[in-house]
């Protein structure tokens, strides 16, 4: 086999006149008659244009060069030279070319059913892009992803060594995650009718760690989630999981804000400088959201002071009923929001559970349109706490608080996005602390962990534990970028008390405590340092890296919105005899009636 010399990204003008080997795919082919034949070779690194013809090359390689066809794999020999028919500027290699004199055939393809070619990528439905992965690996851009994401892995290797965190592997075969979302288990063989759960994260092994004296830890490492694929969610997902012992709160936010700013700083170069911190009610109560997008206003301003005093009944009712009036003021949309648009925001709070939005026009005058008339008396002042300029629209949102600021958080993101307020290129990170530590689950009639149950209250907040458990802030807090949570953690629980004060509250009976996280409780009797850490998700840091929203162009091999490797067809049903060792039985749902 001719060994190859370069890659096909790697020659120029400098290597005029030397021989060189270079092996690839055949992206584009010319046969321009005459015996003469021009082929664009490329490889991960690039494209080199090679040029067969009879001066070059013996007759059967000239023959065997007319036989090519695109995605076949060869090796050529042949001296770089000057492009004959001028440099092209478009790519790298684009000053020269290799004129062949050998050629090796090192595989012949079938036609494929999809083209490696930028281009056409976008036409090519998603499916046959999975099912044929390999092709679409093949493309530049998705080259590039990898790349991206080896980089982002290598960094963070870098910069946690170089902070003196160990690197150290937690088991996928395990007893069940408490992260909420429903566990992949694996029947066991040696163990008939015993079941292991793949980890939702390695968050417990983390914690014993750092009682075993490790003090900083990473991993970069697979988490399984059985939950319904989103846009920026796989139920096999990546984290950058993290710990360290002897810290609080501001300690992992400058080490992790740390990090950010040097991905941020090495990848696009952007120095994005110190992260601010914003309560979670702070969160709330201007956008709506817990991990709010702050590349643009459109805040949500309280206004139920002075809906109170308009006499308008939709306001005065629901304030009655303990509700809240928001107010939102969008800066002159002209006639981009017409009446159908507002129809369409309408229906959006709708399905939040709200009446209606009430809204109004704002002129030089006072308002028109909507509930103009009921804003008169309260104009003034409404306008001042707004900043309300003729030519704006001013929406309300009237309702439960926690529908309401629900719903005008998802309509503030739509508004964005309708009238192209979401500014390109810019990144804006925020820190979101001071999260409660529970909320209560009207259907469960209990309470349940906004992070997770090991998470610490805040150590001021301890004694709310025993008097009022809704009111007690926690040491979480999660990381956003443009309005997506890249990564979320807290400080740990360290005191066995404690940690059985928060699962009584959680309704964990003592017997289901001790059959779930025994080790965990007995761990914490044997000297347990304050610890805490963080999980990024290293998916969602390459997607915002990548410039990309969907999930699956960041993973090699990813599945489907339902679950499915369409490549490899997982999952797929095994031989019966397998089940037998496995002392499983299949029990089908009933097909439904037609
Ligand atoms: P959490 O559940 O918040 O925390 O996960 C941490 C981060 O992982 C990413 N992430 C996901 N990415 C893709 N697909 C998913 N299905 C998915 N689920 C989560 C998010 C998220 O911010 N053990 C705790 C961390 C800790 O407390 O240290 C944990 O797993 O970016």
């Amino acid at each position: 086999m001719l060994k190859r010399t370069h890659s096909c990204g790697a020659l120029r003008e400098e290597h005029v006149g030397r021989e060189v080997v270079l092996s690839g795919w055949i992206n584009t082919y010319r046969d321009q008659g005459r015996g003469l034949v021009f082929v664009d070779l490329r490889d991960r690194d690039g494209l080199t244009q090679i040029v067969f013809d009879s001066e070059g090359a013996a007759e059967d390689v000239v023959a065997l060069a007319r036989s090519l066809r695109r995605e076949d794999v060869v090796s050529v020999r042949g001296t770089v030279r000057g492009r004959a028919g001028g440099a092209n500027p478009r790519i790298a290699t684009g000053a020269i070319e290799v004129h062949a004199c050998e050629l090796e055939l090192l595989a012949k393809t079938d036609t494929p059913p999809i083209l490696p070619d930028e281009h056409d990528a976008d036409r090519i439905a998603e499916e046959k892009r999975l099912q044929y992965r390999y092709l679409d690996l093949r493309r530049p851009c998705m080259q590039r992803i990898l790349r991206l994401r080896h980089e982002v892995a290598r960094l963070t290797r870098n910069y946690f060594a170089e902070n003196g965190f160990l690197e150290i592997e937690t088991p996928f075969l395990i007893k069940t995650t408490p992260e909420g979302a429903r566990d992949f288990v694996v029947p066991s063989r040696l163990h008939p009718g015993q079941w292991y759960a793949l980890p939702q994260s390695p968050q417990l092994f983390k914690q014993i760690l750092m009682v075993a004296g490790c003090d900083r830890y990473m991993q970069i490492v697979r988490c399984f989630r059985d939950e319904d694929p989103r846009a920026d969610r796989q139920a096999e997902f990546t984290q950058i999981d993290l710990e360290m012992s002897f810290v609080e709160r501001e300690d992992v936010i400058r080490m992790m804000s740390g990090f950010v700013r040097r991905l941020w700083q090495e990848i696009p170069g952007c120095s994005i400088g110190d992260i601010p911190t914003m309560t979670y009610a702070d969160a709330m109560d201007r956008y709506g959201i817990d991990r709010p997008d702050l590349r643009y206003g459109l805040e949500l301003v309280d206004v139920g002071d002075l809906a109170a005093a308009s006499g308008f009944r939709v306001f005065s009712e629901s304030l009655a009923a303990g509700g809240i009036v928001k107010a939102v003021r969008i800066p002159a949309p002209g006639d981009r929001m017409s009446r159908k648009v507002l129809d369409g925001y309408t229906a959006l709070l709708q399905g939040f559970g709200l009446g209606g939005m009430p809204f109004a026009r704002v002129t030089d005058a006072g308002f028109e349109t909507g509930v103009a008339k009921f804003l008169e008396p309260i104009g003034p002042a409404l306008r001042e706490r707004m900043g309300l300029q003729p030519g704006d629209i001013v929406l309300f949102g009237v309702g439960p608080r926690a529908k309401t600021l629900k719903g005008l958080g998802e309509l503030r993101q739509r508004i964005a996005r309708d009238l192209d307020l979401v500014p390109e290129g810019v990144w804006k990170f925020v820190w979101v602390i001071d999260f409660p530590m529970f909320e209560f689950d009207e259907d469960a009639g209990r309470w349940v962990s906004l992070h997770h149950p090991f998470t610490s209250p805040r150590p001021d907040q301890f004694d709310l534990l025993g008097t009022d458990p809704g009111a007690c802030l926690s040491t979480g807090y999660d990381i956003v970028v443009n309005g997506s949570e890249i990564g979320g953690g807290s400080i740990r629980i360290h005191r066995r008390d404690v940690q059985q004060r928060v699962f009584d509250l959680l309704g964990l009976t003592a017997e289901d405590a001790r059959l779930k996280f025994g080790f965990l409780l007995d761990a914490l009797r044997f000297g347990a340092p304050p610890h805490g850490g963080i999980a990024f998700g290293l998916d969602r840091l390459v997607m915002h890296l990548a410039g990309t929203e969907n999930i699956r162009d960041v993973i090699a091999f990813p599945k489907t919105q339902s679950g499915q490797d369409l490549m490899t067809g997982a999952p797929g049903s095994v031989d019966p005899h397998q089940l037998d060792e496995l002392h499983v039985r299949t029990a089908l749902p009933e097909p439904a009636a037609s």
